[in-house]
This record gives C-alpha cells, sequence and structure tokens, in this order.
C-alpha cells in the first residue's frame, strides 16, 4: 500500500535536508545534557524522532542500549555508519514513529527534542516503564528570535507539556517566557522531565 502523499513529501524534505546539511558532529538536547544526573545508569532508552540521533550518541555514552528511531532513510543511513565506526550500543532504525508508535512499557528512558506530535502524549506515556524517565525540549509560545517554527500549531501553548503528560511526576519544567533578561537562559524552548509512576 502507498503511503499517503503529506507524509511521503514530508519524509522527502527531511532526506533532501540531511543529504545537503554539513555531517557536523550532533549534540544532545540541553534537557539531556544539562540533567544527565537524573538518567539511570543502566537500561533501555529510545531517541525518538532522532535526526542525526545527538541524544542516542548521549545516553549510549552514558551507559544505556538506545534505540534511535527517524522516518527519513538518510538521517538513519548516516547514524548507523557512524555506530558501526564507534561501536556503539544503538539501534538505529527508519520508523515512522505515528504509524508505529513505542510499545508500551519498553523503555526506562524516552528523549524527544525539536519534535511535535500531539497525539503520541499517550503512547510516550504508556511505553515508559515504571521509573521510567521523558526528557522533552522543544519550541514554546514565545518567539523571542528567528529560530523554530513560525507556525504557532507547530510550538508548545504555555504550561502545554505539563498538562499533555500529566500522568508523569513532573521532575523539571522550564518555561521563561519574556520575564526580564531575554537574552539570557533558555527563551523560545521549553524543558520537561517527567517520571512514570511505579505501579502500586
Ligand atoms: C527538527 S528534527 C529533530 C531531530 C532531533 N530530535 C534533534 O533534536 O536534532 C525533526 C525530526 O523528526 C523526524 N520526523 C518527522 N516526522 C516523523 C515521523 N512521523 N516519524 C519519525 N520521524 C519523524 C524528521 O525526519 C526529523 O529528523
Amino acid at each position: 500500500m502507498s503511503e499517503p502523499s503529506e507524509l511521503s513529501t514530508l519524509r522527502a524534505d527531511w532526506d533532501a535536508r540531511y543529504r545537503a546539511a554539513p555531517l557536523d558532529a550532533p549534540v544532545p538536547a540541553a534537557v539531556l545534557r544539562d540533567y544527565a544526573h537524573l538518567l539511570p545508569a543502566q537500561g533501555q532508552a529510545l531517541d525518538l524522532a532522532c535526526g542525526r540521533g545527538g541524544n542516542a550518541l548521549f545516553m549510549a555514552q552514558q551507559g544505556l542500549q538506545v534505540d534511535a528511531w527517524d522516518f527519513s532513510p538518510v538521517v538513519i543511513a548516516q547514524l548507523q555508519y557512524v555506530v558501526r565506526e564507534r561501536h556503539l550500543d544503538i539501534t538505529p532504525a527508519v520508523r515512522d514513529v505515528l504509524a508505529h508508535p513505542p510499545a508500551a512499557l519498553g523503555y526506562d528512558v524516552i528523549t524527544v527534542s525539536y519534535f511535535l506530535e500531539r497525539a503520541l502524549a499517550p503512547a510516550l506515556i504508556a511505553a515508559l516503564r515504571p521509573g521510567g524517565m521523558l526528557f522533552y525540549q522543544t519550541f514554546g509560545p514565545v518567539r523571542i528570535n528567528e529560530h523554530g517554527p513560525r507556525n504557532p500549531a507547530y510550538r508548545l501553548e504555555a504550561g502545554e507539556l505539563l498538562r499533555m503528560f500529566a500522568a508523569l511526576s513532573p521532575r523539571l519544567y522550564r518555561e521563561e517566557g519574556r520575564l526580564d533578561d531575554s537574552q539570557q537562559g533558555l527563551r523560545g524552548e521549553v524543558m520537561f522531565i517527567g517520571e512514570r509512576p511505579a505501579i502500586r
């Protein structure tokens, strides 16, 4: 069966971007890098819509076994090359995460950065094991500079991650809006870390 044309166009756009962009070393999202002390020492992790895999590489360096999924075959081939060269514990896969979200109770850690698909929230919560952690960072409601989408539908609303992941215990939430010196701090973006409560 052929893909809906909107999806194949979107995927072709991402493929073209990844073919054209320089192969710079990917970096993890700040929510993961700055709060790495909240990661478990071992376990199964997922970098969802991983792109070049900055989060996956970082989580593997922290001792986690990582799945890295993206629907762009171009970027997954790029990541596979890095994984093979460096003998890392990362399993990259081409996967449309909307059609094939993660299975329930599959992960100790899930990281999502700069990818906002609201409909996936229940599946992400269900995919965490008890005590599992979600690290999320993406563009917020206040567009302070040229970064990120212009269309507000692709940006979070104020407090939205807290509502979206209300089933998780919040361990960190940062949304600084336009308060005071907007050149400092985390501007235009939002961070959330949530923990799935243990099942009693
Ligand atoms: C803005 S990039 C972010 C990549 C990475 N998370 C990062 O922080 O650099 C968004 C990514 O989502 C991927 N993507 C978009 N829709 C997807 C889908 N339905 N399933 C899997 N990946 C998707 C794109 O290929 C792209 O790599």
